[in-house]
């Protein structure tokens, strides 16, 4: 079986990242959808709620499974012995971190490939990021992300 892994900090997933995690499955036998608990970036939503959410919109999708990570990529990807590791590029300007991303962890293991994959063009603007404070200000954000993620948004916030 030949499975890939997505890793992301998924704070919120999006369009963009529901994008290429179906491309990508259409691909492999297998993708995981790894969420790194990535305490430096301060998430917004917990990694219970970003896992929660990952399961829900991926719950009949029977080769996407979902799983949390703490410490370093390659170190999960080798606990699953997996050789190869998803990463969409947006635009130019994610090329540089992404290249220095890839190249790290090939310096770490030269055994796991980093394969990169084109964001469809209609989701190239959307970041985490900018998701949450569009929310957060008020905007309409039902264009760039599920129902599920609204609704965990909303609570969150609420709470
Ligand atoms: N559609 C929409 N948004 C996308 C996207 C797509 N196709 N691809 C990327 N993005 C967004 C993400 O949502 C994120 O937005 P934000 O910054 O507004 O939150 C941004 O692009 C990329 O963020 P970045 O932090 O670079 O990546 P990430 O959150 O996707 O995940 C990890 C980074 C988790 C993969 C990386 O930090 C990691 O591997 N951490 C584990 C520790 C480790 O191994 N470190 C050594 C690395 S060599």
């Amino acid at each position: 079986m030949i499975r890939a892994i997505y890793p992301g900090t998924f704070d919120p997933i999006t369009n963009g990242h529901i994008d290429i995690i179906n491309r990508t499955a259409n691909l492999f036998d297998e993708v995981i959808v790894a969420i790194s608990a990535n305490i430096k970036k301060e998430p917004f939503l917990n990694l219970e709620a970003r896992l929660e959410l990952a399961n829900t919109i991926f719950k009949k999708n029977h080769n996407i499974k979902v799983k949390t990570f703490n410490g370093l990529l390659i170190d999960f990807a080798v606990n699953n012995k997996i050789k190869f590791i998803i990463r969409g590029l947006r635009a130019v300007s994610d090329f540089e971190y992404e290249f220095q991303l890839a190249g790290m962890n090939r310096n770490l293991d030269p055994n796991i490939e980093t394969i990169f994959m084109p964001s469809s063009e209609k989701y190239a603007n959307i970041s985490s990021s900018l998701v949450k404070e569009v929310f957060l200000l008020g905007g309409d954000i039902s264009s760039f992300v599920p129902k599920e993620v609204i609704n965990k948004l909303k609570l969150q916030t609420v709470n």
